[in-house]
């Protein structure tokens, strides 16, 4: 990577942040999802010790913490996203068992064995659905869950130009019976798995962005790259009002054998 492309990185890296700390979450999902897919999680007790990787904001870790009675310990990139995270778990009376820590999911700070469930909402792609899984299952006891929503194709065959987005944008989307299997090689019980209701994306994640864009661009009126970066989430958007039905998340949930 050239000096030049890692400085427009760095400078896109602080604009994302600000886009995206104006909104709940950073990704399609919902508090119904989210407890929807702890029902399926049956080991948790106030010794619990909870990972909730790429939290951003931490919009699930806050559903998660309400509804479970163990520790959270939330990690994400982005520092600026870490001091919202614990903002909001001290304005919920929550900072006493929930922490945010700034730093990377594919070099966790756990012991091996150390956790019962990791977490993670739309976040596992950054380093990839399989890499993530293998890497992760040492940190969890034999019988461990691991809960993570994954971009996942619903057909077979698509229209080329969505195939053409992903291919660019996340190449390792799959179907759904082969992101089981993946699971499955990686060494978990394949618990459950459920499609995210478009509203996920629509209510929860595209109208949020819609009213935070017009804040952002006002801010940041003739900067080409915050453009850039608006035109883009709507350009996604778009296409998932699209071909919504060929693609979405899906939350995988194993156990640890
Ligand atoms: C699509 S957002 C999802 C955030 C949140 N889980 C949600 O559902 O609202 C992806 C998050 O992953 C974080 N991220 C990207 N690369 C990461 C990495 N290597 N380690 C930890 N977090 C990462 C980003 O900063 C961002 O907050």
């Amino acid at each position: 990577m050239s000096d030049e492309t890692k400085s427009i990185h760095e400078f896109n890296f602080d604009l994302i942040c600000e886009y995206f700390s104006a909104i709940e979450r950073q990704g399609p999902g919902s508090p119904e999802m989210t407890l929807k897919a702890l029902g399926f999680i049956d080991n948790l007790n106030a010794g619990s010790r909870i990972a909730d990787l790429g939290c951003g904001t931490g919009g699930q870790t806050m559903t998660l913490a309400q509804n479970t009675s163990g520790s959270i310990t939330g990690i994400d990139l982005f520092p600026a996203f870490i001091d919202l995270f614990n903002a909001n778990a001290r304005s919920l009376g929550l900072d006493d068992r929930v922490k945010g820590i700034a730093g990377s999911m594919d070099d966790i700070p756990f012991e091996e064995g150390e956790l019962d469930l990791i977490w993670s909402e739309g976040a596992i792609y950054n380093i990839g659905f399989e890499k993530g899984l293998r890497y992760w299952h040492k940190f969890l006891k034999p019988g461990g869950f691991v809960a993570v929503t994954e971009a996942s194709w619903f057909t077979e065959e698509r229209p080329e130009e969505i195939e053409t987005f992903w291919h660019d944008a996340y190449p390792a989307i799959d179907t759904i019976p082969r992101k089981l299997d993946v699971l499955q090689k990686a060494g978990y019980i394949p618990v459950a798995c459920f499609i995210l209701p478009e509203s996920c994306w629509t209510e929860h994640y595209y109208k949020p962005q819609a009213k935070a864009r017009e804040v952002f661009l006002e801010k940041h009126m003739g900067n080409a790259m915050a453009e850039e970066l608006v035109e883009n989430e709507r350009r996604e958007a778009v296409l998932y009002d699209r071909y919504r039905e060929y693609y979405g998340y899906v939350f995988y949930i194993g156990r640890k054998i």
